[in-house]
């Protein structure tokens, strides 16, 4: 333990690194009853970066908080706890925290009780770590993605004893089942289905801040949509750094393909996952979503490169090739579904022929969007030691090209909607103009139209009349309710 600390847990790149063979042990959370309603009219305010996992923490943040008496508040000026629940993946996920950090630090004179905390990806990673701690000596409380369920002893330890509390484990725990949860949406819920990831694609930082891959227990799961149908939830999004090796860490033999197959009996009406890893995605899976029902024809297939090379030096393991065979495959036997997918550019090493392959496999794949990234080295990982001379000029004219590619798919793949009827789940006024609402289809795009607010959390019949680059536009056929 560190001088001036009471709780001192500081994280390892080494230990990050391991990957040991047990079984993970799941255990049942109970909440301590001496810290039910321990805090008295005070509120908190938590800002989410980076992944649909880490929204997913903060509603267990959420969770915890509101147990232990807290409640939420948008106005940092009246927050008395500020917690940053954070993204490691590249660095200007970083760099973004880091100046907020510095610009909430005067809401402290005003507030000598606020606490500010930081957990998530960026704590874990022991370089960002250090940095916290010696550039940002005021933050009180610095937790990690491993021991969320531990909040409340934090809290009291932080805010009733004046601690301060620094504990990041490297190590992977259990599975914590039964945290609490405030669910941001009405409608919509993430369902974790694993923790974790063993792929080490060497340019990323996630198998270091999450670790070793663990499955939950498909009881679990199961239990929770249900339980989540029954409370009227529209549509479940089922959470995984590589969702396609759900089980394989279990020794069951029980499959993603199992899973979503149980899940299509359950009486809700859209089932979603992400990420999938086109090296695991098998024809079980692709069959399983042939079935249509509550599983989405939606597909995130992150493919990152079109050359074989730099998937190689990825660690991707997959080709072109391959990749593009299992496209065919889904067009085959899920018609009309719609891919989409991430793509680095500026890779080190990335030459114009492997750039010119990227193009040729979006242009094959006819992506219906992407989200992509200039390659951003990352302490710890193998590629951040990869020679890298290609000019960020060169890098910024690749993303342009990219971009220019995959917006025209993103309109092509809305243009083909343009005069269909199509299932939209309203999630609220839209956030371009609130005189109209928006949702999202079964493929999920983003229709605007205009109707009524009691329309939201319902799936709405909607006929499309014109299609733009990023949404639809249409107008409402018929209201199921
Ligand atoms: N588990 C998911 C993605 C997690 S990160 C998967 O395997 O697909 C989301 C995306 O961020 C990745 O798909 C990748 O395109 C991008 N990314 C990850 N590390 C990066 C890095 N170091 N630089 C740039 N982009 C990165
Ligand atoms: Fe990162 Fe690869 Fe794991 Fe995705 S599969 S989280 S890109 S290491
Ligand atoms: Fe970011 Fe961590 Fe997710 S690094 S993308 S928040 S797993």
């Amino acid at each position: 333990m560190e001088k001036n600390y009471d709780r001192y847990f500081a994280p390892s790149l080494r230990e990050a690194r391991k990957r040991i063979k047990k079984d993970i042990e799941t255990i049942r959370f109970e909440f301590p009853e001496n810290l039910i309603g321990l805090v008295k009219n005070k509120k908190y305010l938590i800002k989410t970066y980076g992944c649909q996992g880490n929204e997913a923490d903060s509603e267990k943040i959420a969770g915890i908080l509101e147990n232990l008496g807290f409640s939420e508040t948008t106005q940092e000026e009246e927050a008395d706890l500020i917690l940053f629940n954070t993204c490691a993946i590249r660095e200007n996920a970083e760099s973004r925290v880091f100046g907020e950090l510095g610009r909430v630090k005067s809401y402290k004179k005003h507030n000598p009780d606020l606490l500010l905390g930081i957990c998530g990806c960026m704590p874990q990673e022991e370089r960002v770590f250090n940095i916290i701690k010696e550039k940002y000596p005021y933050i009180d409380l610095v937790f990690g993605t491993h021991n969320i369920h531990k909040l409340g002893e934090y809290l009291y330890d932080a805010y009733l004893n004046k601690e301060k509390v620094v504990e990041v484990f490297s190590e992977e725990g259990k599975i914590v089942e039964g945290i609490p949860t405030k669910r941001a949406h009405e409608r919509k819920a993430w369902v974790n289905i694993m923790y974790g990831c063993d792929e080490f694609c060497t340019y990323c930082i996630v198998p270091y801040t999450r670790g070793k891959e663990r499955s939950r227990s498909f009881a679990d799961i199961i239990e929770e949509v249900r339980e989540l149908a029954k409370e009227g939830y529209q549509e479940v999004t089922l959470l995984g750094q590589n969702v396609n090796a759900y089980g394989k860490d279990l020794n069951i033999n029980y499959t993603f393909a199992d899973l979503l197959n149980d899940l299509w009996e359950i009486p809700i009406p859209r089932i979603r996952f992400t990420t999938s890893h086109p090296r695991d995605l098998d024809d079980a899976t692709i069959q399983a979503l042939a079935k249509g029902g509550n599983l989405m024809p939606h597909l995130h297939l992150p493919v990152q490169s079109g050359s074989n090379r730099i998937l190689k030096k990825m660690n991707r393991k997959y080709t072109k090739e391959e990749y593009l065979e299992k496209v065919a495959k889904l067009k085959d036997l899920v018609p009309g579904i719609s891919i989409t997918t991430d793509i680095i550019v500026g890779f080190p090493g990335e030459t114009d022929e492997d750039f010119e392959e990227t193009l040729d496999l979006v242009q094959k794949v006819d992506f219906e969007g992407a989200f992509t990234f200039i390659f951003s080295p990352r302490e710890g990982t193998p590629a951040a030691k990869y020679q890298d001379d290609l000019d960020s000029k060169i890098k910024k004219e690749r993303l342009h090209r990219l971009n220019k590619l995959i917006n025209e798919g993103y309109l092509r793949g809305n243009q083909r909607f343009e005069g269909e009827t199509v299932k939209v789940l309203v999630e609220g006024p839209s956030q371009k103009n609130p005189e109209l609402l928006s949702g999202y289809t079964e493929h999920n795009k983003l229709v605007n139209f205009e109707g009524d607010q009691s329309l939201v959390g319902k799936i709405v019949d909607v006929k499309i009349e014109k299609a733009y680059t990023w949404h639809l536009r249409g107008i409402i056929v018929e209201n199921h309710s």
